[in-house]
């Protein structure tokens, strides 16, 4: 296959590091790589997951010794050698090989790395580019990486499946359910894509959930918020099928630190699924980077059962300035 521009060819290693789940190679991030001579590529890969080789060997073990004279199309820098470190260094596979050019999007944000790798490559005689137009690509493949890296704590997410009214769960505090089973579906396979999934203690009081992946996939890490209500032993979320770490974090500043655990654990990327309390606490101390909101067609508000509270059959959906209008006859 040939290709054409510089652009197109780390686009190319995006998308074979995209093919890769997202959890395969966690707490390491994903990469592709992609190696190009005269205009054909002649090696590529990605890195499948954790302990198994990186992007950049595997693209080299396919070109052979075509690599040399070869550039390297990768999604980040490729790793530098430092003490501890348990992969050989990709940066020294590169030079050894002979590829005389090396473009990537981003410097690898390990600070035991930044720049090093590409230093290490252009001391032995290769050319190295940056694309600074790919470095949100970059960072939106690896957002739990970057934000171990950079900020020493995971990327936060929170979830809510909320009704139109804005409620999480109907007057007596059921949940189950709030979203229908699309929705659920689509929450299971969001935790297994994710390291580590948290809730308070009166989610666990509550509702017991057992916070799995429900078979969608590997489960993630479970995380609880303990209060001053005792937490049952036999609760789900203690029960074998993964395991779960129990923090007492009251305040913003012991969140922040009970954040910082998770990422010395490799958790890069958290799903705070609530609940309201919870979320409260993390939005107050400045905790949440994004969010993932299902809103059911229904009005829990007085309602006992969420199953049986009154439900818009045929929602219309306006978008008007920044809001949404979604209007409906009930049923
Ligand atoms: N629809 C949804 O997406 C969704 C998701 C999850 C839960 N829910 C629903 O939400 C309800 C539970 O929510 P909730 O608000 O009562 O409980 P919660 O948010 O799950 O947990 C709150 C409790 O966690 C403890 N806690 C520990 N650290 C805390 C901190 N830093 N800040 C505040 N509290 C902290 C406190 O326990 P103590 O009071 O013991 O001190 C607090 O009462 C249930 O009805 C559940 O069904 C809905």
């Amino acid at each position: 296959m040939s290709l054409a521009t510089d652009r197109e060819c780390l686009a190319r290693a995006f998308a074979l590091a995209r093919r890769v789940h997202p959890r395969a190679t966690s707490p390491n991030p994903r990469v592709g790589c992609v190696l190009v001579k005269g205009g054909r590529i002649i090696g590529e890969g990605a890195h499948l997951g954790y302990g198994q080789p990186h992007a950049e060997p595997v693209a080299l073990a396919r070109a052979g010794a075509r690599a040399q004279g070869a550039t390297a199309f990768i999604t980040m820098e490729p790793c530098a050698p430092f003490p501890g470190k348990r992969n050989p260094s990709c940066a020294k596979a590169l030079a050894d090989a002979g590829v005389s050019r090396v473009v990537c999007a981003a410097l690898d944000p390990n600070p035991k790395v930044a720049g090093r790798g590409l230093a290490l490559l252009r001391r032995a005689g290769a050319k190295t580019v940056r694309l600074p137009e790919f470095q949100t690509d970059a960072e939106e493949l690896n957002r739990g990486f970057y934000s171990r890296m950079r900020r020493g704590r995971p990327w936060v997410i929170l979830k809510a499946a909320l009704s139109l009214d804005g409620r999480a769960a109907a007057a007596n505090g059921k949940s189950r359910w709030v979203t229908g089973q699309a929705a659920r579906a689509a929450v299971h396979r969001m935790r297994a894509e994710l390291d580590a999934i948290l809730v308070g203690s009166g989610t666990v009081l509550k509702d017991n959930p057992a916070l799995t992946a429900h078979g969608a996939g590997r489960n993630p890490l479970r995380v609880v918020l303990a209060g001053r209500r005792p937490l049952p032993r036999r609760a789900r979320v203690f029960d074998a099928s993964a395991p779960t770490v129990v923090y007492r974090a009251r305040t913003s500043a012991a969140l922040r630190a009970a954040l910082q655990d998770l990422a010395r654990r490799g958790v890069g990327t958290l799903l705070v699924e609530g609940g309201p309390t919870i979320h409260a606490a993390f939005l107050r101390a400045g905790l949440v980077d994004e969010a993932r909101v299902f809103l059911a067609p229904k009005l829990l508000s007085g309602a006992l059962d969420p199953n049986a509270a009154p439900k818009i059959k045929t929602p219309r959906v306006a978008r008007l300035g920044e809001d949404w209008l979604i209007t409906g006859v009930l049923s």
